[in-house]
């Protein structure tokens, strides 16, 4: 079977501009050769810290942001330097919900206008007013109360609804959600992650959900891409995350995640990272984890690590020296012996 959305070595370099006559001097190599596959139906969760690269990956497959090379393919349809009447249908199947949804919503429009925006821009006008009733239903708002109010009357969580709303207006195969609720408190976090699963299981959407932390990644995905400085470091199932993770990085991630329980959180290992997130304008020679990483030797300065498939463990992974199961069990234990 094919995958829904086919990603193939995509690169976004943004030139940076300098002196008087603005020549580009270097660029900023937001994405620098992602690959990745998404299944129908699924949830590909990203993750990584701020600035490598996720909403520039979102943009670009949404078709807000041109690449500098590379192939998107959905359902089998390459459409990187596709023209302009073929982009607006793909656009139509690939929507995106934003994480800011008051920023993201026009002040101006009331929730029934910025639902039915879509439809006017597809002209899919005919029973348009039923249809933005039945979405804001389908995202649990009243459609008669909440029809006519204008974002500000809404807390966090219903504009964030309203966005959802409006992302599912055109029936689309593919959303993606850019950390849709890292602006929401974490009562109403929950809210909208077990919407968004809802809809998934009704409709049949098939997700790309990105976060800058793996708590509600490891809770949604059924793969997950972990992301650094542009690249994919690691790419592995959910069921994996759940007992072995092989990258150093994804490792070091997963240690921030809090534990629930007080105990269990005091006496956690936490890995910290050492040195700063190094410019993706600068990005380090050969691993550009390797400044970073407590693993690293003289060839991860020198090579790059190419995205490999682990036969035994399934998971895709860019590392030299990669976390062995036993060790990984091995802190996990002492993790509950701990406790
Ligand atoms: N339009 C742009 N022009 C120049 N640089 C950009 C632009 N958009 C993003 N960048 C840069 O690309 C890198 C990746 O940004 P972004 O994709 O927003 O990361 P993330 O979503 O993971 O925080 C950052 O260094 C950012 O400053
Ligand atoms: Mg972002």
């Amino acid at each position: 079977m094919s995958a829904l959305l086919d990603i193939k070595d995509l690169h976004v370099h943004f030139p940076v501009k300098k002196g008087i006559l603005q020549r580009p001097k270097s660029y900023v190599k937001a994405l620098n050769g992602v690959s990745l596959q998404v299944e129908k139906g699924e949830t590909l969760g990203i993750v990584g810290e701020s600035g490598c690269g996720k909403s520039t990956l979102a943009r670009s497959i949404v078709g807000l942001q041109q690449p500098t090379s590379g192939d998107i393919l959905l359902n089998g349809k390459n459409y990187s330097g596709a023209g302009a009447k073929e982009l607006y249908q793909m656009r139509r199947n690939v929507q995106m919900i934003f994480q800011d949804p008051y920023t993201s919503l026009n002040p101006r429009m009331k929730a029934g206008e910025s639902i039915a925006a879509p439809l006017k821009a597809y002209k899919k006008t005919e029973r348009m007013q039923t249809r933005v009733k039945e979405l804001l239903e389908l995202v649990g708002l009243n459609p008669d109360q909440h029809f006519d109010k204008y974002p500000h009357e809404f807390s966090g969580g219903q504009r964030q609804r309203i966005g959802i709303a409006r992302a599912l207006a055109l029936e689309p195969e593919l959303i993606i959600c850019d950390e849709p609720v890292s602006a929401l408190d974490v009562s109403v976090q929950a809210q909208v992650v077990n919407l968004l699963q809802d809809l998934q299981k009704l409709l049949g959407l098939t997700y790309i959900f990105i976060a800058h932390d793996l708590s509600v990644i490891s809770h949604m995905a059924d793969q997950i891409a972990v992301m650094y400085l542009g690249k994919v470091m690691e790419k592995l199932d959910h069921h994996a995350f759940q007992n072995q993770v092989s990258h150093p990085y994804t490792q070091s991630l997963l240690s921030a995640v809090p534990f629930p329980d007080p105990v269990m959180e005091r006496t956690r290992e936490r890995i910290v990272l050492s040195g700063e997130l190094p410019s993706p304008a600068n990005p380090p020679s050969g691993c550009v984890f390797h400044t970073r990483c407590p693993r690293s030797t003289d060839r991860c300065r020198q090579e790059t690590p190419a995205l490999i498939k682990n036969e035994t463990t399934g998971n895709e992974i860019a590392c030299f020296h990669p976390v062995e199961n036993e060790e990984y069990q091995a802190v996990d234990r002492e993790r509950v012996l701990t406790f």
